[in-house]
């Protein structure tokens, strides 16, 4: 009855999370829609499931005691339908939320309500902009410049490690119910930094170039189609060159340790840009 499911179990953060309990030597359950191509530890039980489609839950529920959740969508639809499953077997969730101060309402908000209205015991995890938001520059890098708008936007990202390490802290420890904790990285970098450790990392020197936010409005519109999602891609990056994303020292806190640096992720992740 000490097993911890874990959902995004192959995602940049679950994946640490499977991994890192695993280590531990806890009981791990990974939820995955696709057993065949999960390429999990060996020892981790892997059971299918789909979050948008609640009655698939389940098997991967049976005799769970807590869980990670994260919710792959940007909407909440199906999420009351999955908290409350989640709540008719187990007892503690730590749900992977976001730092979103500016956006007054958002899904995120909703399954934070769902959840601390569940009757589970909870835990959010809101962390700011993830390191491997970079990956998505991984083809410009390897072509040695960045064309990308507003180069001195400025962000404390994180090594999805750390946050994986917080979440595997706050489901083997107590004192954490109730409890909301803002992750960051422990700097604040602008893209074109950002860019610059990347290119120290693997080794070559990348370049960045500033796109003029019309142009780049055009380019991401072709590439993500949704003009919603592109606008307000636009007005945070141009929000955070005059209002840097903040640092919380929460991962020390929580950790004992400090939290890991950018040029530490992009070292971890040089064969993704080479
Ligand atoms: N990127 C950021 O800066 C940032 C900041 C704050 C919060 N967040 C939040 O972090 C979460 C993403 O975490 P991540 O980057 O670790 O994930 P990710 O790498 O984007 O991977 C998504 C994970 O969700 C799983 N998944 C997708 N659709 C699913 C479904 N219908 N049912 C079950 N599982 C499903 C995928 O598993 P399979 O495909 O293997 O089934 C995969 O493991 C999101 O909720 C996002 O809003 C992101």
């Amino acid at each position: 009855m000490s097993t911890i499911l874990v959902t995004g179990a192959t995602g940049n953060v679950g994946r640490h999370v499977v991994s890192q309990l695993a280590e531990a030597g806890l009981d791990v359950r990974a939820l995955v829609r696709d057993p065949e191509r999960a390429r999990l530890p060996e020892r981790v039980e892997v059971v299918r499931g789909d979050l948008t489609a609640p009655e698939t839950l389940e098997p991967a529920l049976k005799d769970v005691e807590s869980v990670f959740l994260l919710w792959p969508a940007f909407t909440a639809d199906h999420a009351a339908d999955v908290v409350a499953a989640v709540a008719g077997h187990a007892r503690r969730v730590v749900y992977l939320s976001a730092d979103v101060p500016d956006e007054p309402e958002t899904h995120y908000h909703e399954i934070e309500r769902l959840i601390r209205h569940s009757g589970l015991g909870w835990t959010f995890l809101r962390p700011g902009g993830f390191a491997a938001n970079t990956l998505g520059w991984a083809g410009q890098i390897r072509q040695g410049v960045v064309h990308w708008p507003y180069g001195q936007a400025s962000r404390s990202l994180i090594h999805e490690k750390d946050i994986a390490a917080v979440a595997v802290h706050v489901l083997t420890s107590a004192g954490h119910n109730g409890a909301t904790y803002v992750l960051s990285g422990p700097e604040q970098l602008t893209q074109a930094e950002q860019v610059r450790v990347i290119g120290e990392a693997v080794g070559r020197e990348v370049r960045w170039e500033d796109l003029p936010a019309d142009v780049a409005r055009e380019h991401l519109l072709a590439a993500w189609g949704d003009a919603g999602f592109v606008d307000s891609a636009l007005k945070a990056w141009a929000s955070l060159v005059t209002a840097p994303e903040p640092v919380t020292d929460t991962v020390e806190r929580l950790l004992g340790r400090p939290a890991l640096t950018f040029g530490e992720w992009a070292r971890d992740h040089a064969a993704d840009f080479s």
